[in-house]
């Protein structure tokens, strides 16, 4: 049964997870968009509580701290929209308070993006599905949200048999720890500390000067649960189950920015000239391609921006029907935070 409860014009927002990478570009991407909220409630764990979170404010909301609020089931009496990226375990725990204070959860985690009665949605690839939410709807995995913003102006133009994609993830992908273990390790590389006495706690192994072909944990096929979203979650946002995608995700020492190269095959010709105008016209897309003057997406050129950059437009050769590019996006962006407030946008009356 879809959710019948309607949204007031000027919501108040809770953001589960506030002192997090993700919370943090939550409340910057509150006010960037201006969304009227009539109240934003920051919420963490008890660790957190009492601490004050700068906001640059947004709808009736002034500037100024925010207070940081201990998240209990309590934490979502009067809430409108629940912006959760605390991890899948603290949204499993608190989704039954949430649904039960009539607030919608746009969840960031990975708790419920395959659950049949939730939405997996990109605002620009499938905004109808959050039509028949039951009070969650799931933002997808980073890796996966900008690939299928790229995908979607091709498949426009024919369907799309397979995907081979290679990620090439930021650190802080991992959170916010990692985004400083990232640092402290490379001044700590830099300044002779040998391996064995690096600290290591955020990814399985060294991370700066190294790639780490291992995200998430591995499953029984040997790919990894990384790997396996992309797979899932692309059949499920782009509505075709006959999509293949072979992922092979891996951790790299950049700070933001997920890199993606792609090669794509369709059921029909696309040519260079259909594929770029398509891209050029889609929402959400920017093209930087231009090799002639060395002009590509980098994700160390990127950071904070909303789009996602395609560029190395290419034929692939090697099959009938292919194209290769590289992509590149803002993860704790446009693969966390900016999608989710989108999200919110649709469910605004
Ligand atoms: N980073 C990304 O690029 C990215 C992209 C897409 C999705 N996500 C997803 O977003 C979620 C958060 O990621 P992140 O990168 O922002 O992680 P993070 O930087 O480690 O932040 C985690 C947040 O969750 C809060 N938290 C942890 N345990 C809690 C508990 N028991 N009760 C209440 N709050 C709790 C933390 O509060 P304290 O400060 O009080 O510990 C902090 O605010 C994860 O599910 C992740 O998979 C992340």
């Amino acid at each position: 049964m879809a959710w019948t409860k309607e949204m007031p014009a000027r919501p108040v927002v809770a953001v589960a997870g506030a002192t997090g990478a993700v919370g943090a570009e939550f409340l910057q991407v509150l006010h960037d968009l201006d969304f009227p909220a009539s109240e934003v409630r920051a919420l963490a764990s008890a660790r957190s509580a009492g601490k004050k979170l700068p906001f640059l404010g947004c709808g009736d909301v002034a500037e100024g701290d925010l207070v940081v609020q201990e998240m209990t089931p309590e934490s979502f009496e009067g809430v409108d929209i629940a912006l959760f990226s605390a991890g899948a375990s603290v949204s499993q725990e608190m989704r039954d308070a949430v649904v039960a204070a009539g607030a919608v959860m746009i969840d960031n985690s990975s708790a419920f993006r395959m659950d049949e009665d939730v939405p997996l949605v990109v605002p620009e690839v499938n905004p109808q599905d959050i039509s028949w939410h039951n009070g969650v709807i799931a933002n997808p995995n980073c890796s996966t949200i900008q690939m299928v913003v790229a995908l979607k102006p091709l498949y426009d133009i024919a369907p799309i048999d397979r995907v081979v994609v290679s990620t090439y993830q930021a650190a802080s992908g991992a959170g916010a720890p990692a985004m400083a273990e990232l640092f402290d390790q490379t001044r700590e590389y830099l300044n002779g500390t040998p391996d064995e006495d690096l600290t290591v706690s955020a990814f399985q192994h060294r991370i700066a000067f190294n790639c780490i072909p291992h995200i998430d944990k591995f499953l029984e096929d040997d790919s990894t649960k990384e790997e396996w979203k992309m797979v899932v979650e692309t059949k499920k946002i782009m509505g075709d189950d006959n999509i293949k995608v072979a992922a092979t995700c891996v951790r790299v020492p950049v700070l933001r920015c997920h890199g993606e190269s792609l090669n794509v095959e369709f059921s029909a010709p696309v040519s260079v000239e259909a594929a770029r105008e398509a891209l050029e016209q889609a929402p959400g897309v920017v093209m930087l391609d231009e090799v002639d003057n060395n002009v590509y997406p980098m994700p160390g050129l990127l950071a904070g921006t909303d789009e996602t950059y395609v560029g190395r437009l290419r034929k692939d050769p090697t099959v009938d029907n292919g194209l290769a590019f590289w992509i590149v996006a803002d993860q704790i962006r446009k693969g966390a935070a900016l999608n989710a407030v989108q999200i919110a946008q649709l469910l605004l009356p």
